[in-house]
């Protein structure tokens, strides 16, 4: 479709500028030159007006496509109610009500620590709101409300973003509430590494839903609760602030249903997406630790190092297990 509006828009400019052209050398051999000149310039402004008029309706078109909101996360019909979750947007998640965390202390710090692979540094009066360390010895630092572990940035029921957190240094800028490609550069150069990489396979790959807004994810969220019920809903879409999506760090690939996970894309996802830094964030039979039932497409971009330790050959260890934390909401 970006073809077809890409040749109108051409065919707007250049059949004005041939008319325009041809009339320029014919009107001296032309006997009726008031009538040729007046037929001439009629073609071009319908041509302009035609061209124009169909390359402006693919556009939107094509900008209806992108901005499309996610099928989504599911087909669950579960139906259980559960009572109302008064989220306070700006909660700042404080790692010691997790049992998991031991010791809390407030400290200053001039940097934050890397989220995954990325060597982003904080301006001097950034305050850390609290940090510990896990279960099993991992640092764990909230600074401005965002919660890192051993320098990864954790976002499940236990860790949540605040409302006004939105990614930086994307791939394509934030500007819209949903955007497919408004990745943390890195984590995106690595999906196109592993996006070409799968076509060489003669597979085909695509981000289907990649960042959400807090107040997006809200709508999203609320909508499974009138359709599935809160109980339901809480075990495969994430509340406001508590989904990866808005990190910028995640997104959903192709086809967001359970059938993914038996096509040759999701079959190839699941066993290389760590060798490109990516992994299965919830993976099967695991949703005790992350809260949420198996999801073949959701991907998270956490580097190479922890995307190889927790592929586990094929058996994904979850961050949960692996850094010691919870994924539980507190109410
Ligand atoms: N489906 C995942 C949990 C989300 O909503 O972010
Ligand atoms: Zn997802």
């Amino acid at each position: 479709m970006k073809l077809l509006e890409n040749i109108f828009l051409i065919l707007t400019i250049l059949i004005p500028l041939f008319l325009i052209g041809l009339m320029i050398c014919k009107i001296k051999t032309v006997k009726k030159k008031k009538t040729y000149r007046n037929r001439l310039l009629t073609l071009v402004f319908l041509s302009v007006c035609i061209n124009g008029i169909i390359f402006m309706s693919l556009r939107l078109y094509n900008e209806k496509i992108e901005n499309k909101p996610p099928e989504h996360e599911n087909k669950n019909e579960n139906k259980t109610d559960e009572p109302d979750r008064n989220d306070d947007p700006n909660q700042i998640d404080d790692p010691s009500s997790d049992p998991s965390t031991s010791t809390t202390t407030t400290t200053t710090t001039t940097t934050k620590k890397p989220t995954t692979a990325t060597t982003t540094t904080k301006s001097n009066n950034s305050t850390t709101v609290s940090g510990g360390v896990t279960s099993k010895g991992f640092k764990v630092e909230v600074i401005d409300g965002i919660t890192y572990i051993d320098g990864y940035l954790v976002v499940n029921k236990t860790y949540s973003l605040p409302s006004t957190y939105v990614p930086t240094g994307t791939h394509k800028k934030v500007s819209s509430e949903i955007c497919q490609e408004c990745i943390v550069e890195e984590a995106y150069a690595a999906f196109t590494k592993m996006r070409n990489d799968a076509s060489s396979a003669g597979l085909n790959i695509w981000i289907q839903s990649g960042y959400r807004s807090y107040s997006y994810q809200g709508g999203l969220y609320n909508s499974y609760v009138k359709r599935n019920g809160k109980e339901a809903a809480d075990t495969f879409s994430a509340r406001p602030g508590h989904s990866e999506h808005q990190s910028g760090y995640a997104f959903d690939l192709n086809t967001i249903t359970d059938a993914f996970a038996n096509t040759k894309e999701g079959k190839w996802v699941n066993e290389n997406c760590y060798k490109y830094g990516f992994i299965l964030r919830y993976p099967k039979g695991k949703d005790g630790e992350t809260g949420y039932k198996y999801e073949s497409w959701h991907l998270r971009y956490v580097g190479l190092d922890l995307a190889n330790k927790l592929y586990n050959a094929g058996d994904w260890i979850t961050m949960e297990a692996y850094f010691g934390i919870t994924s539980e909401y507190s109410n």
